[in-house]
Order: structure tokens, then sequence, then C-alpha cells
């Protein structure tokens, strides 16, 4: 969506704030043990306490109030009776609807011990985020957001999976432009002022695609590969972005 009005920034930023915080929340309760169903419940409980509406099920009839995928599942990982266990690399992506607003975020973090290269891999994936949201620009090119995020990985060995995509949101969850996270010079289009994107790289050690698996909605890399990913929302202006996605 592109904002127009103070009101339209104001329901935005309200369900963009309660998602962020549920989501620091989640990686704050999340522990050996518990199973990705008990922690996707445990969300589900604040969005539905804020009044927000948990928006991967009101969308698409998602099996969870929100994604949680564990170390080769990368997006889309249905929360069930798995238990994080000590070492996962622990996705946690949560968008919910407020008010016709939708507010999208998400992050990776590791069950401890965590070891060298995990925290290598959430460190870049984190930078290449940052350095993403930087590079949008009303008026610039859209693939200055894809060409950032590439470089932080190219520089660094890790591989962008690059069957998915940031995207525009606000008034769905899933709106155009689909932003690559990798640079394709014919991409011409440009961002405008007011317009809501997400930015959310995904990292990975091994593999550069996800695959389906056969629950029709678990998106995951090759076994013994890691994968990471850290997204905001954010509205473009003539300067740096507005990041809508941060906690209370
Ligand atoms: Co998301
Ligand atoms: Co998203």
């Amino acid at each position: 969506m592109t904002i127009q009005n103070d009101a339209q920034l104001r329901g935005l930023t309200r369900v963009c704030r309660i998602v962020a915080s549920v989501l620091a929340a989640m990686q704050a309760h999340a522990r050996a043990g518990m199973t990705t169903a008990e922690l996707d419940a445990f969300g589900e409980q604040l969005l539905l306490a804020a009044g927000a509406a948990p928006a991967p099920r009101k969308v698409y009839g998602f099996p969870g109030a929100t994604c949680i995928s564990v170390n080769e599942e990368v997006a889309h990982g249905i929360p069930g009776e798995r238990a994080l266990a000590a070492g996962d690399v622990v996705n946690v992506d949560v968008s919910a609807e407020l008010d016709g607003f939708y507010g999208d975020t998400g992050g990776s973090f590791v069950i401890p011990p965590t070891d060298a290269l995990k925290e290598r891999l959430l460190a870049v994936t984190r930078r290449a985020r940052d350095d993403g949201i930087r590079a949008a620009t009303a008026n610039g090119l859209v693939s200055h957001v894809s060409k950032a995020i590439e470089r932080v990985a190219r520089r660094t060995g890790f591989r962008v999976i690059r069957n998915l995509t940031s995207h525009g949101v606000g008034e769905a969850l899933h709106e155009e432009p689909s932003i690559y996270n990798y640079f394709d010079p014919r991409d011409t289009r440009r961002f405008h002022a007011g317009q809501v994107i997400t930015v959310e790289p995904f990292l990975a050690t091994k593999s550069n695609r996800v695959e389906e698996r056969e629950d029709g909605w678990t998106l995951a890399v090759r076994r013994g590969s890691h994968a990471a990913q850290f997204e905001h929302t954010i509205m473009i202006t003539r300067d740096t972005p507005l990041i809508l996605t941060l906690p209370h």
C-alpha cells in the first residue's frame, strides 16, 4: 500500500508494533524442550489479546498463528509436536491484521548453545536486511535493495535463497512489488514515497533455493544447510525509510 494520510500511518504502525512485540516475546519465551505448537500458542494469545488476527491463518488458512521454521526449514514451518533442541536455528515469522492493516516481521535465533557459524549467519542476515532497508528511497530503484542484500551475502560467503522475496504489504499480507533478494539488472521499477514494503533476506550456508515439502506449506533447504531470515515492514520516504515493526 501507499500511505496517504496520518490515520493510515497510525493504523499500520499499530499492527506493526504488535507483531514486533509478539516476535520479541516469542523469542524470549523459546527454550529447549518446548514444542513449536506451544511457542505458537503463546504468540497467538498475545496477538489475540492485542486485538490482532494472525495473518497466515486469516489469509491462507495456514495451520498455525505464526510460522516457526527450524534448521533446514526456512519459511512457513507449521507449528507442531517438534520439540526445540539445543543448537536449533529457529525462525519465527509473525504477521497479523488489525483494522484492515497488515504488519509482517520475522527473525531467527539459536537455542543455546550456539556456535560461530550460526552466529555469523544470523549477524550477516541481519546486516543484509539493514543494508537493504538503507538502500530503499523514494524514486530510487527497487533493485538497489536487491543489490545491497546480495552484496552482503557475497562478501561473506553465504547464499541468498533466490526463490523467496521481500514484498509490498499493508492492505494485504502480500502485495506488489515482489522484491528479489538478488540483483537483476532488468528490474527497472522504482519506489515512491509512502510505499510500504517488507525487507526480508533469506540467507543460507549452502543452498540457494527452497523446496516445498509434502505437507504443502514448509519451505526447506537440503539437510545440513542452515538458513536465517530477518524481516521488517518499512515505509519508503525521500530519506531513510521509517521502520514500522519496532516493539513497543
Ligand atoms: Co513475514
Ligand atoms: Co513477509
